[in-house]
């Protein structure tokens, strides 16, 4: 796929001169690099919708003109604004992502973002830099946000998705759960849990193909942005490589305007390129 998206900024500038209802106006049309997009989604939702990334991504898609904004956080606030809908969730317990399913049912959203994830532990214990550091507990608890989490809302929000229409269907990996490209080591749960969240995406899109032919199933890495994630680890970053959230979500919804069908399975970065896997 090529390569180029658009900023959230650019957009943001853009979106300005967006109709009350121009949901059904393409990226195409909104960006200066004038690759084929489809349709802006009317509608989206986004699990995670506290995060730095989350948040950007809501915000992008208000500002380029999606109507209805599923906004999921464990807070259930989160954020507050014109076409939000925030609605509470857990990750690591499925009858709330039962219920937030439930409750989009009568109109299902056309985009679905997954935005949640961990790489440093709500007790403070950071990723592994030597096997000899491996705990089970700890290694379970990534597992079950950055891996087992995703794949319950696949669970209860893919049969809501339309058999003959476009949908798009995300969730936030990271380049580091590329096995083929890992060239350092370390962060033994991050990368085990991201590369098999890879693995569920690939055995969703297989999955969904044969039912559901236009539906698009991917994965995102996002670049190294300045969130609450990445705050601990940013103080060795060369300069200019850390992206802003707005700019990170501007070009994240810039890929998934362009995938289709046939990427459906892959992991892309910010710019949509390919990941390995
Ligand atoms: N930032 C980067 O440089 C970077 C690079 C590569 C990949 N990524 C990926 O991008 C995604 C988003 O990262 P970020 O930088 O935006 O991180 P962030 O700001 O720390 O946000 C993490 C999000 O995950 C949510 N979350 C954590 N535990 C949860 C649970 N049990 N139930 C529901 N939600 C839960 C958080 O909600 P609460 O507010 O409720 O805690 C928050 O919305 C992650 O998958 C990350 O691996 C980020």
């Amino acid at each position: 796929m090529s390569p180029a998206a658009g900023t959230w900024g650019a957009w943001r500038k853009e979106a300005k001169s967006v109709e009350p209802s121009g949901h059904a106006r393409t990226l195409a049309d909104m960006d200066h690099v004038g690759q084929q997009a489809h349709a802006w989604p009317r509608s989206a939702a986004v699990f995670g919708a506290s995060g730095g990334i989350g948040r950007a991504l809501c915000d992008g898609l208000a500002a380029c003109g999606t109507q209805v904004i599923h906004a999921g956080s464990r807070a259930g606030t989160d954020p507050a604004g014109a076409g939000m809908r925030p609605f509470a969730f857990d990750l690591t317990d499925e009858a709330t992502i039962a219920a937030a399913a439930e409750a989009m049912r009568d109109d299902p959203p056309e985009w679905v973002i997954i935005a949640t994830g961990v790489l440093t532990l709500a007790d403070g214990a950071g990723p592994e830099r030597t096997y000899k550091r491996l705990d089970a507990a700890a290694m379970a608890e990534v597992f079950a946000l950055n891996t087992i989490g995703p794949a319950l809302i696949a669970k209860h929000i893919l049969p809501l998705m339309p058999r003959g229409r476009r949908f798009v269907f995300a969730a936030l990996s990271a380049r580091v759960g590329s096995i083929s490209d890992n060239r350092l080591g370390g962060w033994h749960s991050y990368r085990a849990s991201k590369a098999a969240l890879n693995m569920l995406i690939k055995n969703l899109a297989l999955e969904l193909a044969r039912t559901h032919p236009e539906g698009v199933i991917a994965g995102l890495h996002p670049g190294t942005v300045d969130s609450a994630l990445s705050q601990p680890f940013q103080s060795n970053l060369p300069d200019g490589q850390l992206t802003a959230p707005g700019d990170a979500a501007g070009n994240l919804l810039g890929v998934l305007a362009r995938l289709g069908p046939e990427q459906s399975g892959q992991v892309f970065d910010f710019r949509g390129e390919q990941v390995p896997a």
